[in-house]
């Protein structure tokens, strides 16, 4: 859930701050990025070189920290930056300074300047008493009110030795939270939406035992599919010949060729909202397939191509308002021009561009490297990522499209 994702951790001074560097590695080992923000009685509980060592990063705390380009803009590129904000331990004076919209040190700068949308995830750590007192309880119900969610402390024994409520989830707790809002987001997504993915290669008869196609395993498509269902979203697949399995929740419909491809997908263009084409559709077929085997009578032979039908092309230019369309465009050199061409030629709403290298990125290998650009003229460079992982981006980048 937390592959890729930017998690901003605000740590706050409190005794709980010792256990931090421990969530920190959790979420490194979970694959996240974490940029440390902590307050200056934060770093009087635990060591800076610690927080920077597990997060390999340098820990932030002062507002004029400029960022890699030399800016002075740290706090607005990471408010930008974040996916979600996590704050452990938050103490009465962060809770304090959130609620009324501070921003006299980075992370309360921070906040203020997070998107609007991003989860942030307070865990408020502190003496039984401070935590009961109105004026926490105020400030607590404010930042509810604004949309943080708020993870109770526990009861146990505290700091000042008294025993009580106040002290702060273990960092598996937390972790676990923070998982789980992130889930919760992304099966509630696509909610009640439609979303049509062709995958895969296609097969074009060449005769009776031979056929044209392609390397593509279908792998990226099959993510794509997996990820919109667990979003939430009605997915019907229409897949080339591949070997892998349907993913959970989804309508598979098989296919060998192009033609049959956009045989399958057609009667589902109208009842759908969003049309994924990732298949490697094959351009051309040959004109006059063979029944049954060719012999080998001759020294050569022409075997003549003709074009084939273009299904996403006729899905986007045949479409119905508030329909999107998305494309892939795979390129084994350069190729941004290409994708840019195809966003405009075949009218669509954003195109993954995929540089084929034959290791890492393109047909068959578990991972991607994408730079998604989009109608409005964004370009999204995304790293090397798993396919599941790149494919959870894809459909974060189409959440965000404004709606045509
Ligand atoms: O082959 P091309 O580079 O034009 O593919 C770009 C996009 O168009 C891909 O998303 C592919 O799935 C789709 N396509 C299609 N039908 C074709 C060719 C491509 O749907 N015949």
């Amino acid at each position: 859930m937390l592959t890729g994702k930017n998690i901003l951790l605000g740590i706050s001074g409190g005794i709980a701050a010792y256990k931090t560097p421990h969530l920190v590695r959790l979420l490194k080992k979970a694959g996240a990025n974490v940029r440390v923000l902590a307050t200056e009685s934060a770093l009087k509980f635990v060591s800076e070189l610690s927080l920077s060592t597990v997060s390999q990063m340098p820990v932030l705390d002062d507002i004029f920290t400029a960022d890699a380009d030399g800016e002075r803009t740290m706090h607005i590129s990471l408010g930008e930056w974040a996916d979600a904000l996590v704050v452990a331990p938050a103490t009465a004076n962060t809770l304090a300074r959130f609620s009324s919209g501070l921003c006299d040190n980075m992370l309360s700068l921070s906040f203020v300047t997070l998107r609007p949308g991003k989860p942030v995830l307070l865990v408020p750590a502190m003496d039984g008493y401070m935590y009961d007192s109105p004026s926490v309880q105020r400030n607590l119900s404010v930042l509810k009110a604004q949309g943080c969610r708020v993870l109770e402390p526990e009861s146990g024994p505290l700091a000042s030795g008294q025993c009580g409520l106040g002290r702060m989830p273990e960092p598996e707790t937390i972790f676990e939270a923070l998982s789980s809002i992130f889930a919760a987001r992304e099966s509630a997504a696509l909610e009640g939406r439609t979303v049509v993915v062709t995958a895969g290669p296609t097969r074009e008869k060449i005769d009776g035992v031979r056929f044209l196609s392609n390397y593509s395993s279908g792998k990226m498509g099959f993510a794509i599919a997996a990820a919109a269902a667990r979003r939430g979203a009605t997915v019907r697949l229409v897949s080339g010949p591949v070997t892998l399995p349907t993913p959970p929740g989804v309508e598979r419909i098989d296919v060998e060729s192009a033609a049959e491809m956009l045989e399958a997908a057609r009667p589902l263009f109208d009842g759908c909202d969003l049309f994924i084409g990732a298949a490697a559709v094959a351009d051309y077929r040959p004109e006059a397939p063979v029944e049954g085997k060719i012999k080998k009578n001759e020294a050569a032979m022409v075997i003549r191509l003709v074009r084939n039908p273009d299904i996403l092309a006729e899905f986007s230019t045949g479409r119905k308002p508030g329909q999107l369309a998305v494309g892939f465009a795979l390129e084994t050199a350069g190729g941004l021009e290409y994708a840019r061409k195809k966003l405009t030629d075949k009218q669509l709403d954003l195109v993954a561009f995929n540089i084929y290298d034959g290791s890492r990125s393109g047909f068959e290998v578990d991972t991607n490297v994408l730079t998604l650009l989009g109608r409005d003229g964004s370009i999204t460079e995304l790293p090397l990522l798993s396919k599941e992982e790149a494919a959870g981006r894809l459909l974060d980048a189409i959440e965000k499209l404004p709606p045509r």
